[in-house]
């Protein structure tokens, strides 16, 4: 089992690279099946969904868009609950077909936040994708379109999620280990 060490705490290999990119093939294929043809706006949730969308991105075949939002609501391994935007989109959503997509859904306060957000500025359609989802953690009543893998309960890093910012560069999805 291969573990890392970032910063104090120990990490081993949960989801690896390459069933990462054979999820993501089959997300991007019936993502770009479902909106074909409706010129459809990515919004890539930044930092975290960097990597997540550049994946996706690249295996839409349909006319596309996309655009970058951030938002934050972590600190070290725990959810605050507080959630900073920091930075909108330039792109007008108005009568556009919206597709978020996001590294990870915990509590779904972030998921919950941005669609509410989003809809002030009538959209055609939203659609959430996110690569991880934790059904566990779930506090909202919300449920995401497209999933890559649902996830235990555990602190994830890699393939674009961090711990206080690092980890990111990381070409595996890793587990805290204890
Ligand atoms: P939520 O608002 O609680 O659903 O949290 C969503 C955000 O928290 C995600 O966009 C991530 O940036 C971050 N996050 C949630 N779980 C993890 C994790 O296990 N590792 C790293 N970041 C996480
Ligand atoms: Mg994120």
């Amino acid at each position: 089992m291969k573990r890392i060490t970032i910063k104090d705490k120990s990490f081993e290999v949960n989801i690896t690279t390459s069933e990462i990119q054979a999820r993501i093939t089959e997300l991007a294929r019936q993502i770009d099946t479902d909106f074909n043809g409706k010129k459809p706006l990515f919004v890539v949730v930044l930092n975290g969904a960097f990597l997540f969308a550049a994946d996706v991105f690249r295996q839409i075949t349909t006319d596309c868009e996309i655009g970058f939002i951030r938002v934050s609501s972590y600190a070290g391994t725990q959810s605050t609950g507080h959630i900073k935007n920091v930075m909108g989109l330039t792109q007008d959503i108005a009568g556009r077909s919206v597709i978020i997509l996001e590294d990870i859904v915990d509590s779904g306060d972030t998921a919950v936040y941005l669609l509410n957000e989003l809809k002030k500025s009538s959209p055609a359609e939203v659609r959430f994708a996110t690569l991880l989802f934790k059904p566990a953690a779930l506090r909202q009543p919300f449920r995401p379109d497209y999933v890559g893998f649902e996830v235990p309960n555990d602190f994830l890093v890699g393939y674009g999620l961090d711990y206080d910012g690092y980890g990111r560069n990381l070409n595996e999805i890793y587990k805290l280990s204890l």
